[in-house]
């Protein structure tokens, strides 16, 4: 049986590749494939091209496994493991040429369903900065090979929280009504605009915490493992492991603080 740890070696392998290429398409000049869910939900030739060459990459070397990618869909496997991938997090960075977006690679265990998975190792690949956050399970979370842990000791109202919004109008309106609530509790608040770098902020303390509702499971599923590999407490709505409904990561002492506030909100949703 592959180990966790040697199943990160081939994620970081991957999306290294994808990354590499996605900047280079970036310097060629990004073209808009199409709109998604909505108008400024954008999908980039470049996007499609480097989950071409991540799903072709898995193929040759794990065939009996499944894939799950944001592009091109899922096939199940006949392994119990999955790989779920984020060709490109932040596209709409990517697409402005903002220095903060990502290749998400993991391999779970289980259904390719964050209510029930187990995630085993999983990659963060920033090819601008040139950052490779990486995590196997029970491996600890490292960035460019420098082990990780999240800043304990915050108080809620130092902590500077990352979020995100989703691309529907009306969606993001409820998720700004609750950080106009939040933002006179905290230090501040960050919209970075790549899930999986939030949760690998929170992993390097660049972030106290992190919490969004609407993600899809390739926008956190390395990005999860790796802050929690860090130290972090991740949890979802009720006692739901974190998923599209809600996702909320930070040092354990800061999640017992934060997470009552946003768990107030989202259930009223
Ligand atoms: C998006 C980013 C963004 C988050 C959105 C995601 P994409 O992923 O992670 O930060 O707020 O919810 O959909 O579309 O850039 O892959």
């Amino acid at each position: 049986m592959t180990s966790s740890a040697e199943l990160l070696e081939i994620a970081v392998t991957v999306a290294r590749r994808a990354a590499a290429l996605a900047q280079q398409r970036r310097y060629d000049g990004v073209e808009v494939a199409a709109s998604k869910s909505t108008i400024s939900d954008i999908v980039t030739q470049a996007d499609r091209e480097a989950e071409r060459l991540i799903r072709g990459a898995l193929e040759a070397a794990r065939p009996r496994d499944g894939f799950l990618g944001e592009e091109s869909g899922g096939e199940a496997g006949e392994s119990g493991l999955t790989w779920v991938v984020d060709p490109i997090d932040g596209t709409v960075n990517y697409f402005y040429g903002i220095p903060a977006y990502a290749v998400s690679v993991a391999v779970v265990e289980g259904d390719p369903d964050p209510a029930t998975w187990r995630t085993l190792a999983g990659a963060v690949v920033n090819p601008v900065l040139g950052e490779v956050f990486t995590a196997y399970e029970g491996g600890g979370a490292r960035l460019n090979g420098t082990p990780l842990h999240v800043t304990e000791g915050v108080g809620l109202d130092l902590a500077l929280v990352g979020t995100g919004f989703g691309y529907d109008p009306e969606v993001r309106l409820k998720q700004a009504r609750f950080v106009a609530e939040l933002i006179g509790k905290v230090r501040d608040v960050r919209r970075i605009g790549a899930a999986s770098l939030d949760l690998c902020n929170v992993a390097a303390g660049r972030l106290d915490a992190y919490f969004e509702r609407g993600l899809n499971p390739w926008d956190h599923a390395a990005g999860a493992l790796i802050a929690k590999e860090a130290g972090a407490r991740i949890g979802g709505l009720g006692e739901a492991p974190g998923g599209r409904e809600l996702i909320v990561a930070a040092a354990p002492d800061l999640f017992e603080q934060l997470d009552p506030i946003v768990q107030e909100y989202y259930t009223r949703w």
